[in-house]
């Protein structure tokens, strides 16, 4: 297929509505075999469980164009792992993981001019997410479902691609304990809508939010995990069980360690240490490492010293190590490069 006439350098990170899309459904205890379609739209009960009781959970994942001209994408198994736990904390039935691996492999194939080209600083963002699809009014599960996967050509989350951004620690909570915050849900971003909407009109691109029982601690963002350097130049990153377990973050991790040969660990992050941080990122899918330059808490403002004109030394590092493994500069480890075409 030809590539689209896209202006691929200029793309945000917007939804554009590419031709095909997955779908496959669950009717009496079973999974259908599944079928890629044209139709963007769906049409479900005005009872249904995704629309009257949110239960819907999703994914999010890239495919590249590597340096040689591969198409491929990162971890997908990893995706597909989380959205089997996802879908079982809100009683959803498991798509199992390898279907869901072929699934996202077939729709980048389906869509696959819609690939952004190497070099351009654009991605193909793949959406796979299920929802109760029949109708039901007592506060109950849904008995049918829908497994659907979408693409669309993406840039940078962040406006200004990779120059630091200025977050505020809010008010609000993210997650509570034993609750949802280590799944994928849209429940969990529908309650986080106020709260950044608040952050941008306060001058904030981004809330910090902190762990909601003894609020010292620090979680993550509204869509990605943080990722802090020391000043003796170790990688950390926040361990909790109300963040959402993320696979840039646990990549990073190992590429900070087998890469780059620095000291990484994940543990509790006090917001009383933040002062003493040389470096700050939020780290995801979408965010890729975004370099954080000046967090405020409550008007008390942490410069990092890294600066609000470029990512730190360290986050650079990593940045251009996990970059270049998804665009095939440097060899992956074992599995985590899925080749598509
Ligand atoms: N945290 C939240 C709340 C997210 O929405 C995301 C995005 O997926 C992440 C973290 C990063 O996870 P991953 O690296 O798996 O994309
Ligand atoms: C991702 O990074 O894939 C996300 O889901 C974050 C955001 C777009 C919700």
């Amino acid at each position: 297929m030809e590539k689209k006439n896209i202006d691929w350098s200029n793309l945000s990170f917007a939804y554009m509505k590419t031709d095909y899309r997955y779908v496959s459904d669950f009717k009496n205890g079973a999974w259908d075999e599944g079928r890629m379609i044209t139709d963007d739209t769906v049409t479900i009960s005005e009872c249904a469980g995704v629309l009257q009781y949110a239960q819907t959970v999703f994914e999010g994942l890239k495919a590249y164009t590597t340096q040689d001209g591969k198409i491929v994408t990162f971890r997908p198994d990893l995706n597909g792992e989380r959205l089997e736990n996802s879908a079982r904390r809100l009683e959803m039935p498991v798509f199992p993981k390898d279907r869901f691996v072929d699934a996202v492999i077939e729709t980048v194939k389906a869509n696959i001019g819609y690939v952004p080209p190497y070099g351009s600083g654009a991605t193909l963002y793949i959406r796979p997410y299920m929802f109760g699809s029949n109708a039901v009014i007592g506060v109950k599960p849904a008995d049918e479902y829908q497994f659907r996967v979408f693409t669309t050509p993406v840039g940078p989350y962040f406006k200004g691609g990779i120059k630091p951004i200025t977050i505020r620690i809010t008010d609000f909570d993210r997650a509570a304990p034993h609750g949802t915050g280590h799944i994928k849900a849209g429940l969990n971003y529908a309650m986080s809508l106020h709260a950044i909407v608040d952050a941008h009109n306060q001058g904030y691109d981004e809330n910090m939010y902190l762990d909601a029982q003894t609020r010292t601690k620090v979680e993550e963002t509204g869509g990605a995990n943080f990722l802090f350097v020391t000043k003796d130049g170790k990688v950390v990153t926040p361990k909790s069980d109300s963040i959402l377990p993320s696979i840039t973050r646990r990549s990073l991790i190992y590429v900070a360690k087998e890469y780059l040969g620095l000291e990484a660990e994940e543990r509790e992050v006090y917001v009383d240490e933040l002062k003493d941080m040389a470096e700050c990122g939020l780290c995801g899918t979408a965010a890729v490492i975004s370099p954080v330059g000046k967090i405020v808490d409550h008007g008390r403002e942490i410069c990092l010293p890294s600066g609000m004109d470029e990512m730190g030394p360290v986050t650079k590092k990593l940045y251009d190590t996990l970059t270049g493994i998804q665009m095939g500069r440097i060899e992956a480890p074992k599995g985590w490069i899925y080749v598509i075409e």
